[in-house]
């Protein structure tokens, strides 16, 4: 297949690369300043020491209540994650992209790695948008919070997996830029004159 930097696959990239980073920094708040343990402890000990005790259970609700802001952008960059990813099966059907497996494997072999580096960024980020939209909607779904509990878990897992291939194509991608003279992150942005 003849890459070429048209429009809609310029929009469908950056809508993608700008939701996972998104996604991946709202992810990094809610495990850091965010964090619900971190937060709900210096609530405690912060009244405490103004002489207000608080249990537990307050200061945890608070916390989480102080973060629940944040989440939703979770959520918001979710769907436009998922709008990257109805872009592209339109450009599957319209013959525009082919699916990455078979390009992996039709590619030539100086090209399997970088074919093969999409090929598993592009499955861990559809794996983790399916997940994400059943956790989303398992109350619409009849899930139980405790039934999904094991795909929660999976989700989560499955973020290493996004993280790990996100930076080997930009690894890949500064490679390219700094030892050929063809300028693709130009081309990404500009197009190519297609
Ligand atoms: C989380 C962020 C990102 C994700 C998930 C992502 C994902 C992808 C995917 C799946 C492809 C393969 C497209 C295909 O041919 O089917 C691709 C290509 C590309 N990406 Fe990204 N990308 C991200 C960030 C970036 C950034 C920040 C840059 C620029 C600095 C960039 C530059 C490129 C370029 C130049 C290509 C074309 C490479 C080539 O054809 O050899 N990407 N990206
Ligand atoms: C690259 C894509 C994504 C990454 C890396 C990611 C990462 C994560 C991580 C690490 C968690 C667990 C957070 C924690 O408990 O500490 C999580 C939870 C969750 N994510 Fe995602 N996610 C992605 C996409 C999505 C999408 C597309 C949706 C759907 C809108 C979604 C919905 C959810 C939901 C509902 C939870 C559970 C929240 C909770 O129980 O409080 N995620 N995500």
């Amino acid at each position: 297949m003849e890459k070429k930097f048209t429009k809609l696959y310029r929009i469908w990239h950056w809508l993608l690369a700008f939701s996972v980073l998104g996604l991946l920094i709202t992810v990094a708040l809610r495990k850091t300043f965010l964090s619900w343990r971190a937060n709900s402890e210096i609530i405690q000990t912060q009244l405490a020491s103004s002489g207000i005790e608080v249990t537990h259970e307050i200061a945890k609700t608070t916390a989480k209540a102080i973060r629940s802001g944040m989440w939703e952008w979770h959520y918001i960059f979710g769907a436009v994650l998922v709008v990257a990813i109805i872009i592209r099966l339109y450009m599957m059907l319209t013959k525009q992209a082919k699916l990455p497996i078979l390009v992996f494997i039709q590619a030539q072999t100086k090209d399997k790695l970088k074919y093969g580096v999409y090929m598993f960024l592009c499955f861990f980020i559809f794996a983790m948008s399916i997940s994400g939209v059943i956790l989303y909607y398992h109350d619409f779904l009849n899930l139980t919070k405790d039934s999904v509990g094991w795909l929660k878990d999976l989700h989560e897992d499955m973020m290493y997996g996004v993280l790990i291939f996100v930076i080997l194509h930009l690894v890949g991608v500064f490679k390219h830029e700094i030892t050929t003279k063809e300028p693709i992150v130009s081309k990404m942005i500009h197009g190519d004159g297609d």
